[in-house]
């Protein structure tokens, strides 16, 4: 194991670490600071304070609404009290239009919301913005596959990549993503085989949602795996919550069946 004591931070380095010595990474989506410390007790190692808050959280039918102010109310209260897990923070929608407005979005994330990385939605398009973050060193993580924030565009809530020009793109994506400096990658929504081989073509860690074992690690939206969410759950969603009598004990069987490879199980993948 990479990473056993839960008092000492995790890093970029770790997570790295993790994914090259095949530990899978365990990941929730989180937003307030009880959660955190009931999370980061059980042994999570990272977080994604996502714009899904604006869903589960404040009751909007998507994420488009979500302001930077909302994310860094958020992500401070996550930071206020976290100790172990890395911080993984959502731009909202339309907050990184120009090189100017994410570099100055991506500082006030970090700044004001405490995020170790931050997060935006897009492939091989956002490469401009991508690298002038990273040449301003700023951790940064990709996001690819379904993309929330373009869901009118994407015609609903369906999976990405399933023929093969869809498969080829999402590919070049997570490919132009890591060449433009990249430290991560959330997936979301794609079939299992094409995220299994995109996590073996790139070397920066991989975090699917929707996306199959072959990842290197998992996040699912906290509420969603609790079972408390209004929306119907998707297919990859599991409810941990049913079977464990806690939420604590939720929240230890997720982990566990994430670095146990249990979950995602085949009645998960698309
Ligand atoms: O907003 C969110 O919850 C996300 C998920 C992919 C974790 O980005």
């Amino acid at each position: 194991m990479v990473n056993k004591d839960k008092n000492s931070p995790v890093t970029l380095a770790t997570l790295q670490g993790m994914k090259q010595q095949g530990e899978k990474i365990a990941c929730l989506t989180c937003y307030d600071a009880s959660f955190t410390r009931v999370l980061e007790t059980a042994g999570v190692d990272m977080f994604i304070i996502g714009d899904s808050l604006g869903m589960v959280l404040m009751g909007y039918e998507s994420t488009v609404p979500v302001t930077m102010d909302d994310m860094i109310h958020h992500a401070a209260s996550v930071a206020r009290v976290g100790r172990h897990a890395y911080r993984v923070v959502d731009f909202p929608y339309k907050t990184y239009e120009t090189r100017q407005q994410a570099l100055d979005n991506a500082r006030r994330l970090i700044d004001e919301g405490g995020a170790d990385m931050v997060k935006l939605e897009g492939g091989t398009c956002m490469v401009d913005i991508v690298d002038h973050l990273v040449q301003h060193d700023i951790p940064f993580c990709g996001h690819i596959g379904l993309l929330p924030q373009s869901i009118e565009e994407l015609g609903g809530y369906k999976v990405q990549g399933r023929d093969e020009a869809g498969a080829r793109a999402i590919m070049e994506d997570a490919k132009a993503l890591e060449q433009a400096g990249a430290d991560m990658l959330v997936m979301e929504c794609i079939p299992s085989g094409l995220a299994t081989d995109i996590s073996s073509s790139v070397n920066i860690p991989t975090i699917g949602i929707g996306a199959g074992p072959g990842c290197d690690g998992q996040v699912l939206v906290l509420y969603d795996m609790l079972g408390i969410a209004a929306q119907k759950n998707p297919r990859f969603v599991k409810n941990f919550l049913r079977d464990s009598g806690s939420i604590p004990a939720a929240v230890e069987a997720y982990i566990k069946a994430v670095k146990g490879g249990s979950y995602p199980a085949p009645e998960h993948e698309y």
